[in-house]
């Protein structure tokens, strides 16, 4: 062991050491360090709602499990005798260097499990370094988030039917300091998810995960033109005059939304929110919409078939996220580790292709490396520790990932991320 190790081990090391001598004095880990043991805690932490809505997918859930079943049938084959003393997690990924391969996922409606949790995992995350994905189904406010996020943030936009919405929120994300657009493509339509139909349960239906839509100018316009019209009329739209000016405030005094629309209207607003939520109709057509209008690296969330890929990066987005959304939207699906090499194989010398769904740990996160992705987003995991206790359950959870990322890098005989390569595995 060299003196600089002894100083500042690695993350893996670290971890492990301070759990040990935790121990020796007789306290555990908060939250488990295992999948399974961390399933079944947050399964006990959680009321059964929130259980269904987090943990569950869309029909026979067989697209969670191919999440899961892809990154077992891929097996590390680990090298020996090169010197993995000095390692290095780090990643670039737009112009920034990220100190872990990790990004935390866009995760809606998390006051289910707490309150305060889009800023919880903003903290969190941020202590670590991780860039944070902010959801579009948020329980707080971006700009709300926004300040308390110590490391990056990206946007994730769920593109509305009303495009005078999209406008306002990206300029809203760009005002407050959003690092990127990430624009989930998955989610047209709310997949067919039987845990919450045989519960009747829909948060948004409960006013829940539409902060950032009950914050925004354009979306209160809305509202107010919604309860002016007589029932059953034409859903009614901003005028072109309207955005400019209400889009322009965005810009300019992006402090002002960090509250919720407080009194009145509550009901209005959900019919709204359920009327303007997304856009079936979106087609490729639509992206200059959004390059348009925003100078921040576009990202495109849901890919999975290569020639999709193709033609986002022939389109000029600045990202992929391979992602099967956690399985929660098409039952039946290819696993996202399965689709992973395809899109690489097309755009991967193009773009960063970052990874999402069925991540439990390092080893799924140096796999999904190994098969060319240049970062991972992590999901239910982090959800699950921050369900179990709090702030310090979600950044154990990540410093977890992160300590088993590093020692499964070095044990398989990495000294950085960039080493990586599909030689590493074999497909069983
Ligand atoms: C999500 N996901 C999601 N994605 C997104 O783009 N916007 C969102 O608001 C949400 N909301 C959401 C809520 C819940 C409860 C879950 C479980 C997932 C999908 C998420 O970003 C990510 O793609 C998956 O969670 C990844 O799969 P794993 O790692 O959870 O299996």
């Amino acid at each position: 062991m060299t003196d600089d190790e002894v100083r500042t081990p690695a993350p893996g090391r670290a971890r492990q050491s301070e759990i040990f001598r935790a121990g020796a004095s007789g306290s555990r880990p908060a939250v488990p360090t295992g999948w399974s043991a961390l399933v079944a805690s947050a399964e006990r932490a959680m009321t059964p709602e929130a259980w269904a809505y987090v943990a569950g997918s869309a029909g026979r859930e067989s697209t969670a499990e191919a999440n899961y079943d892809a990154f077992d049938s891929w097996r590390l084959v680990p090298r020996m005798l090169r010197d993995v003393a000095e390692r290095d997690l780090s990643i670039e990924l737009f112009g920034r260097r990220h100190p872990t391969p990790l990004l935390t996922c866009p995760i809606g409606v998390l006051e289910l499990v707490d309150p305060d949790a889009d800023r919880a995992i903003a903290r969190a995350a941020g202590s670590l370094g991780i860039t944070s994905m902010v959801s579009c189904q948020a329980s707080l406010p971006m700009e709300a988030v926004a300040g308390e996020a110590a490391g990056p943030w990206w946007f994730q936009l769920y593109w509305s039917s009303e495009d005078a919405l999209v406008e306002s929120l990206v300029a809203r994300a760009e005002a407050a300091g959003a690092e990127a657009i990430v624009v989930t493509l998955d989610t047209g339509m709310l997949g067919w998810r039987p845990r919450d139909l045989d519960r009747g349960f829909l948060p948004f239906i409960h006013g829940m995960g539409i902060a950032q839509y009950t914050s925004d100018p354009v979306f209160r316009q809305l509202v107010r033109e919604r309860m002016r019209r007589p029932s059953g009329g034409p859903r009614p739209r901003v005028t072109p005059t309207a955005v400019r000016t209400l889009v322009g405030m965005t810009r300019r005094h992006p402090g002002r939304f960090r509250e919720n629309l407080r009194s009145g209207e509550p009901r209005t607003a959900v019919e709204t929110f359920l009327d303007v939520f997304s856009r079936p109709s979106l087609s490729w057509g639509d992206l200059p919409f959004l390059r348009e209008r925003t100078r921040l690296p576009i990202l495109l969330k849901g890919v999975q078939h290569p020639d999709d890929a193709r033609r986002a990066r022939d389109a000029g987005v600045d990202g992929i996220v391979v992602s099967t959304h956690g399985g929660r939207q098409v039952d039946g699906a290819i696993g996202a580790l399965d689709a992973l090499p395809g899109v690489v194989a097309a755009v991967g010398d193009a773009l960063p292709v970052i990874l999402d769904s069925g991540v439990r740990g390092g080893a799924d996160v140096v796999r999904a490396l190994a098969l060319g992705a240049t970062a991972v987003g992590i999901g239910r995991a982090w959800v699950y520790g921050l369900a179990i206790a709090g702030e310090e359950g979600a950044r154990q959870v990540l410093r977890d990932i992160v300590a088993e990322t590093d020692l499964t890098l070095g044990l398989t005989g990495h000294r950085g991320v960039a080493e990586l390569s599909p030689d590493d595995l074999v497909r069983i």
